[in-house]
């Protein structure tokens, strides 16, 4: 089976991966940065970029020797292009290049974004994906720098059908946690967190569902807005006296209802969307999707008819496998960049994905 080199560096993570046949992951290894950034609350380019210019080479290096592989071994290397930090995307590509051009080995350009949902079929999916029963797939997108539905059909269209408005679902949790200052990034904090609390304990608002008795128009149906639960946050802290007074079981009851907000208006949202199209395979991947309190709220409200597709947390968060494996059908189509391939930083139009 022919093996792909991946690179991934389009925000604070830099990792390299080793895949076969698209799906079988030979390695996948990830260097965080989480340390460096924490100290600010988010991720500084800048720093990000530095970081995977000391780090790279070396879990290239690390990924090729624990799939005991070579650079002669290697068919192709696929590299995340974008969306993301241009600073931080350049580094990968760049690298990426450079090893293309000095082994002679082509070189591919992956959507980060199209990545994330390849992401979920990674070891055992390929039967899946070739299987026209699991059609149309509905995907929830939900990471850091994403929130959005996707639908994909058996002939390979895909088409976003709902997106955010405003900030990603990831982002409503870092703010969140930089609020309540419990760190970076706030996914991990606020679901450990949230387990303390009690979720119904207070209201935060349920934007574009409806709720609060405000009709909820059309071309909003399956778009996300999480600007007002983070503001209502913010004057729940306000009002408390300053986040520094939101200690013990008060903290965990916010904390808790915060979050049962955010999980509650992303699975209402996509199961409609699921319902609307007909879809019997949902998926749900990105960073947000590692969330325990999700990944169950989902599994319990879809009805049997839907097959649920989540992989592995460490497929969720960003890696390099996501990007080997969706790189090998490139290969197989012989769809190759040429070395004018730049970095981008927003997600383009999407018509179609080549995994089909
Ligand atoms: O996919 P990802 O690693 O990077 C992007 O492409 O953005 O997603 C990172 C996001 C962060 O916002 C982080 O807080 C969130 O995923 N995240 C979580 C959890 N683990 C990571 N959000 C909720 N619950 C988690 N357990
Ligand atoms: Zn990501």
């Amino acid at each position: 089976m022919e093996l792909i080199l991946g690179i991934e560096s389009s925000c604070d993570e830099t990792a390299a991966s080793v895949v076969a046949g698209g799906c079988e992951v030979r390695s996948n290894v990830v260097s965080s940065q989480i340390a460096k950034h924490s100290l600010y609350g988010g991720v500084v380019p800048e720093i990000a970029a530095r970081e995977h210019l000391n780090s790279i080479e070396l879990v290239t290096e690390t990924a090729l020797k624990s799939a005991s592989a070579t650079m002669k071994d290697v068919r192709a290397i696929s590299v995340t292009n974008g969306p993301g930090l241009i600073p931080a995307l350049l580094v990968g590509l760049n690298y990426a290049k450079g090893l293309s051009a000095g082994h002679k080995i082509p070189l591919i350009g992956i959507n980060h974004f199209i990545a994330h949902i390849y992401g979920s079929f990674l070891e055992n999916g390929m039967d899946r994906l070739k299987n026209p029963e699991t059609y149309p797939i509905l995907s929830l997108v939900v990471s850091g720098g994403h929130t959005a539905l996707v639908m994909i059909t058996a002939d390979g269209t895909a088409k976003i059908v709902g997106t955010t408005l405003d900030d990603a679902a990831g982002e409503a949790f870092d703010k969140a946690a930089k609020l309540l200052n419990l760190g970076y990034p706030g996914g991990p904090v606020i679901e450990k967190t949230a387990k303390n609390g009690n979720p119904a304990k207070f209201a935060f608002p349920r934007s574009l569902t409806g709720a609060a008795g405000r009709a909820l128009s059309e071309k909003d149906r399956f778009n996300f807005s999480f600007s007002g639960v983070k503001t209502s946050l913010y004057y729940h802290c306000k009002n408390a006296g300053g986040s520094d007074k939101i200690q013990g079981e008060f903290l965990y009851d916010t904390v808790a209802s915060y979050q049962e907000a955010l999980v509650d208006v992303l699975t209402r949202k996509t199961l409609e969307a699921a319902e609307h199209f007909c879809a019997p395979t949902v998926v749900i991947c990105g960073g947000v999707a590692c969330n325990g309190a999700l990944r169950e709220r989902m599994k319990k409200i879809l009805p049997a008819k839907r097959q649920l597709v989540v992989s592995h947390p460490k497929y969720c968060t960003d890696n390099a496998a996501m990007i080997a494996g969706l790189g090998w059908h490139y290969y197989k189509e012989k769809k190759f960049d040429d070395y004018s391939l730049d970095a981008y930083s927003r997600m383009s139009e999407l018509s179609s994905v080549v995994f089909v």
